[in-house]
């Protein structure tokens, strides 16, 4: 991190400490840090995840901004803190404004703060509807990893609900060494189906790319199943559809009906803060009064704690952790430092001295 050319000491404790400079960091910037690097940013949410399910980190509860006048939206504040050799304190701050599509922008935007660990001052605000994104797309792309080990990889998978966050989740498989014979892909909008087709056959993605009208033959046709919806309750109920046992990945986690989750195997990110905000596995618990329904958490799995059993569909809800943000943020924060293009705002921290 640079530090302020106003440089001040502040000599309350004998560690000397400084004010650090305060950049500003575009999504141009963001997007340029990040491009092209999947491998390296899901082994970076990897060693994240690893870090938060050992205990080294705070990541509190999501805080959600709800406003009677407009109950579709909706702005999150995840505060989080890492440890390990990241060492780095934040927040994002992200909205959802789910009415922003029809009128051609996009449903998310947000910023991440990043705070020094040493002094607390924020040190960077960066656009992060791009990190969002990506620590979603790196964490899916992770788990469909671990959950397919050990059995045979899914070459057909099936996108149900098809924004921002479906195609950087195929992005995600695609740079990290998937690929596929039949993509399916269904939406409620047409011309989102089509938006996601046409990106698919410039990618050159399948041999066969299907938009399917019916949830029914897209979840039938695939055995990786992504949800990226927005839907606020489930909309998915019938078990039959699941017979082929899919490994679903539950990002829109509201989508499955509580049945669903109960007839199959599940995992989650992070227990509490999964079962939380009437996700679907939420709706389980309440339903059941208990979570004997979970298996566990991805971490569980990879530290060996839990295994996967067959014979199930097997739905990974995450709920997404503010410390994976962090760390994307922090990687494209040093990128940036490193190649001398950090926009710093002189004189950001101005009242530095006690006594004027
Ligand atoms: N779990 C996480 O970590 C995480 C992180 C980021 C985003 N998300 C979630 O991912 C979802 C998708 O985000 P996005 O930015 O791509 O949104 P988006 O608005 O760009 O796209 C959502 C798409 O889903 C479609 N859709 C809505 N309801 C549907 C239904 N019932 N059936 C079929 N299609 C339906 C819409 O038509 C739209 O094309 C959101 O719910 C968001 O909250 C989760």
């Amino acid at each position: 991190m640079t530090t302020n050319p106003n440089t001040t000491t502040v000599s309350a404790t004998s560690e000397s400490r400084t004010v650090p400079s305060f950049a500003v960091i575009s999504g141009a910037q963001v997007q340029q840090a990040l491009q092209g690097r999947e491998k390296q940013i899901v082994g970076l949410a990897e060693t994240t995840y690893r870090l938060h399910s050992a205990g080294d980190s705070v990541n509190p509860p999501s805080y959600f901004l709800l406003f009677p006048d407009r109950p579709s939206s909706r702005i999150i504040a995840l505060p989080a803190s890492i440890g390990g050799q990241v060492q780095v304190d934040g927040i994002k701050w992200i909205s959802s404004f789910p009415e922003n599509v029809a009128a051609g922008i996009p449903r998310a935007s947000a910023v991440l703060i990043l705070n020094d660990h040493d002094t607390g001052y924020p040190f960077a605000c960066m656009e992060c509807s791009i990190i969002s994104a990506t620590r979603t797309a790196a964490m899916a792309a992770m788990a469909a990893d671990w959950f397919s080990r050990g059995r045979e990889r899914p070459t057909r998978v099936g996108f149900f609900g098809v924004g921002l966050i479906a195609r950087y989740i195929h992005t995600f498989l695609a740079g990290t060494g998937w690929s596929f014979d039949e993509i399916g892909v269904h939406d409620l909008s047409a011309d989102s189906a089509a938006g996601f087709r046409g990106y698919l056959e410039q990618e050159g993605a399948a041999k066969q790319i299907t938009v399917h009208e019916s949830a029914e033959q897209l979840i039938r046709s695939s055995d990786l199943v992504v949800f990226a919806t927005i839907a606020g309750q489930p909309h998915v109920s019938e078990l039959s559809w699941f017979e082929h046992n899919p490994l679903v990945l539950h990002v829109s986690l509201r989508d499955l009906a509580p049945e669903i989750i109960l007839a199959s195997t599940n995992f989650v990110d992070d227990v509490e803060h999964c079962l939380k905000a009437n996700t679907s596995p939420h709706l389980a618990e309440q339903l059941t009064g208990s979570r004997d329904f979970l298996q566990g958490t991805l971490g569980d799995v990879m530290a060996g704690r839990a295994t996967v059993p067959e014979g199930r569909p097997l739905v990974f809800s995450p709920f997404g952790l503010g410390v994976l943000d962090l760390a994307v943020g922090k990687y494209v924060y040093d990128e940036i430092a490193r190649s001398g293009d950090l926009h710093v705002i002189k004189d950001f921290f101005h009242e530095l001295k006690r006594y004027g």
